[in-house]
């Protein structure tokens, strides 16, 4: 009873928490370029003909104004919308594919920011070839590189493009689908396990060095999530339904490795902002503390099951907000909306070197969650 009232509370002050957010970021909400894979997505893979890997079917979106499918692997707003919506704007920018459509507003629109994240890829180049076609996290930076060769075109020099994208920020969340498809090819693949991690980290960091060259200053980046316990490693890679430790120890070493790495790259340029969320350490307290969050259900898909992906056709939950998962690998929007909360509030322990607050001067308004969460941690 005790839990029930403490989560019953905690969403009263959720909700005052994202009122005061939407009221204190105004005018000042920086432009938001976003990279990764479908954590990020808001529709691009829409707009790749051969992809396989699409969330344009109902029941995706069912909590989206008008209920519409976006292309989001959502019932409504995903990561990207739930964290660029703290920051001001109504939820994330288009994909880059989708302003590319309409010629006479793309370059007033990127100077807002735009969607690169494109669902099923991965830091290499390879990941993802099971959905036919996805954009890998290079062609992304690709793409990025014609935005900014846009914005010279208007502002006329690479001097005046700097100053703008100085002031961007650069939101990255990207790596759990090359660690799930090693696992999955690890019968075939050539690949050692330590071969493996090194050319993953150091094209990670190629690629941050890229967007730095690019004019990137800072960065909010994600770590790998808890992969080993989604539905879907739950039914594919475990005959009882309990985690599988192998993806779980990959997603743990991984955020272990890119904090070294930022750190690392941080001290050599120098000139670089960064907050790096954890965002396994904080799915894992969700799940061991699920009633405080206000979730039953931590385990399975809402819509779908592990191994059915959700369509009109699947098997569908009654109450979605109880559900961290929304389909086979990804959250809820109400998960989306607990993390995002956590990224701008949270203290060292699940954000660093600074929360999302810190890094984009936006007001303090929900330090009671990290007390909460520091709080639960203990328990
Ligand atoms: C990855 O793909 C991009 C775009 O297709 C290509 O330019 C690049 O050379 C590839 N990188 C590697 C390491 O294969
Ligand atoms: C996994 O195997 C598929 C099919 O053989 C291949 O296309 C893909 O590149 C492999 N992925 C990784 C990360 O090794
Ligand atoms: C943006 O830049 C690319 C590469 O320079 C160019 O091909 C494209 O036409 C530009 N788009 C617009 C709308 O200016
Ligand atoms: C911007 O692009 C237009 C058309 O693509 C071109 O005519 C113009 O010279 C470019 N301006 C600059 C400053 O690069
Ligand atoms: C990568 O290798 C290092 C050193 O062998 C190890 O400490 C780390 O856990 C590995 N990381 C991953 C993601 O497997
Ligand atoms: C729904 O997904 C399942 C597989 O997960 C597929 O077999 C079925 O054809 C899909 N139904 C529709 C209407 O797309
Ligand atoms: C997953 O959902 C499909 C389609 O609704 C169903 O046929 C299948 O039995 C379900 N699998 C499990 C393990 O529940
Ligand atoms: C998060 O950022 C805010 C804003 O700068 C800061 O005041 C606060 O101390 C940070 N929270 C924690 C728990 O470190």
């Amino acid at each position: 009873m005790a839990k029930r009232y403490t989560s019953y509370f905690l969403g009263v002050l959720l909700s005052v928490a994202v009122t005061l957010a939407l009221l204190q970021a105004e005018a000042a909400a920086p432009a938001v370029y976003i990279f990764g894979d479908s954590t990020l997505d808001v529709g691009t893979n829409v707009f790749i003909p051969e992809c396989t890997a699409k969330a344009d079917v109902y029941f995706n979106g069912i909590d989206f104004p008008n209920s519409v499918p976006t292309g989001r692997f959502s019932n409504g707003l995903n990561t990207a919308d739930e964290i660029v919506r703290l920051l001001g704007w109504k939820r994330s920018p288009p994909p880059f594919l989708y302003l590319l459509n309409d010629p006479s507003t793309f370059k007033q629109k990127i100077l807002r920011g735009a969607n690169f994240a494109s669902g099923g890829s991965g830091i290499l180049n390879t990941t993802g070839r099971r959905f036919n076609k996805v954009i890998s996290m290079e062609q992304q930076i690709q793409q990025f590189s014609t935005v900014r060769s846009n914005i010279t075109n208007m502002t006329g020099s690479d001097a005046a493009t700097d100053r703008i994208l100085s002031k961007a920020f650069f939101l990255i969340s990207i790596g759990s689908n090359d660690i799930l498809e090693y696992l999955l090819n690890l019968t075939t693949t050539k690949m050692s396990i330590p071969e493996f991690n090194v050319t993953l980290l150091s094209t990670y960091e190629n690629h941050l060095k890229t967007l730095y060259d690019l004019g990137a200053r800072t960065f909010g980046i994600l770590t790998v999530p808890p992969i080993g316990c989604t539905p879907f490693a739950r039914a594919v890679f475990t005959q009882d339904g309990s985690c599988f430790e192998p993806a779980e120890q990959f997603a743990e070493a991984f955020t272990v490795e890119v904090a070294a790495l930022l750190k690392q790259f941080s001290t050599a340029v120098q000139d670089i902002r960064y907050s790096l969320g954890n965002t396994y350490l904080m799915t894992t307290t969700m799940m061991e503390d699920m009633l405080a969050f206000g979730f039953r259900n931590v385990a399975a898909a809402c819509c779908g099951n592990g191994t059915h992906q959700c369509n009109q056709t699947a098997s569908f939950c009654a109450n979605r907000d109880e559900y961290l998962f929304w389909d086979q690998f990804h959250p809820s929007q109400k998960a989306s909306e607990l993390a995002a909360l956590t990224l701008f509030g949270a203290s060292e322990s699940l954000v660093a070197p600074m929360n999302f607050s810190q890094l984009l001067g936006v007001n303090v308004f929900c330090l009671f969650l990290s007390a909460f969460f520091e709080e639960n941690e203990s328990l």
